[in-house]
């Protein structure tokens, strides 16, 4: 098979702005496989604001990705070419294919072969995939709601925050998601069903807005910013509440800020933050995917995109989802 490949690699790190041109786009032949490999046509690429962190030098959980090597990423393709006897061609997968057209990729690559169904491929990056799988992760397992519990989602009209919000409706919650405009809002309430959404470029002060929306306090919040959104909702915790740290997306990695100490609320209120990675869920993988799949089959589940179109996009779309301006899930169809 004599294809060419077109990928997006990483050419400068951030100082500290994630910019465009800290990517280039290159091409060159896709090379044969070796044993064990297979060759993956890359349907989309995902765009996550943890991506911010995998370009720059400051270490956190996962090396910082390497100069000339295609950008890191979540994908799905179909197989097309194989010498693994468990994956075969026509096969689709989702998994780390990064910002390429063509991969090559190894089992310890993939996280999952689709299951054949009528979802479409996009789905399995979005509701179906890495964030879906963390907002289930985060709510049911760290937070673990009660019925009638007040639940609290930054970034609300996010991939992440939507899944959290439309899972808390399924565990009959109530719902109260932060966002950043009148649009964002009109989704929550009638595509994610958030039961109150707050506007924070309109209602400036979110500790005394969520004093009479939910005066009962809060027992659930699925943090996704950190920073004064944080310090606010805190402010309105409930005895027992359970908080967890999700993203940080709101604040500087480096230097980090300072805020108000939290102990004592934590004291007062004894209750209970813990910070969550999606890598250490993994081995749960499927078994989530399977329950995120029945509540979307039965209309419970909504999965909003935003979709650019071709793989030299991807640095401008990583910009756009970190400037806050994506509506949905930030996509590349490559
Ligand atoms: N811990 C994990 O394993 C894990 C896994 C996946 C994702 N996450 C985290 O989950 C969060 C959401 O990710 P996502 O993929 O679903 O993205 P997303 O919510 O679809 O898009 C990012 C959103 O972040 C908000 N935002 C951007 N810049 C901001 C700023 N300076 N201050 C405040 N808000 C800002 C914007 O929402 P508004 O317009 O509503 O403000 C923007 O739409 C991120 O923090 C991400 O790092 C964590």
């Amino acid at each position: 098979m004599n294809l060419t490949n077109t990928k997006i690699v990483l050419k400068r790190r951030p100082n500290p702005e994630v910019l465009e041109d800290l990517f280039d786009k290159i091409t060159d032949t896709v090379r044969e496989l070796n044993e064990e490999e297979f060759l993956v046509e890359v349907s989309y690429v995902s765009i996550d604001p943890a991506m911010r962190g995998w370009i720059s030098t400051v270490g956190n959980y996962s090396e910082p990705v390497a100069f000339n090597e295609p950008m890191r990423s979540f994908g799905v393709g179909k197989i097309i070419s194989t010498k693994n006897i468990k994956f075969e061609v026509g096969d689709f997968v989702v998994g780390w294919l990064g910002w390429q057209k063509y991969s090559i990729v190894k089992p310890k690559n993939i996280q999952m072969k689709i299951p054949e169904n009528d979802v479409p491929l996009s789905a399995n990056l979005g509701v179906l995939g890495l964030n879906g799988i963390t907002a289930h992760a985060g709510l049911l397992d760290i937070c673990k709601p009660n019925k009638g519990d007040t639940v609290v989602v930054t970034t609300a009209a996010g991939s992440v925050g939507s899944a959290v919000g439309q899972i808390a409706k399924i565990f009959d919650c109530k719902t109260i998601g932060i966002t950043s405009s009148n649009e964002k809002k009109f989704f929550c309430l009638n595509e994610f069903k958030y039961d109150h959404v707050i506007n924070y470029n309109e209602i400036k002060d979110i500790s005394s807005e969520l004093k009479k929306i939910a005066p009962q306090g809060i027992d659930c919040f699925f943090d996704n910013v950190g920073g004064e959104q944080f310090d606010a909702i805190m402010e309105n915790i409930n005895i027992n509440a359970r908080v967890v740290v999700c993203g940080t997306i709101g604040m500087p990695s480096h230097p980090i800020p300072n805020g108000p100490r939290i102990n004592r609320t934590l004291l007062v209120k004894r209750a209970r933050i813990q910070g969550l990675l999606i890598l250490d869920y993994f081995n749960k993988y499927s078994e989530i995917y399977n329950e995120l799949l029945d509540w979307y089959k039965k209309g419970k589940l909504n999965n909003k995109e935003d979709i650019s179109h071709g793989i030299e996009t991807a640095p401008k779309s990583l910009v756009k989802l970190l400037n806050g301006s994506n509506l949905g899930k930030q996509l590349v169809k490559v």
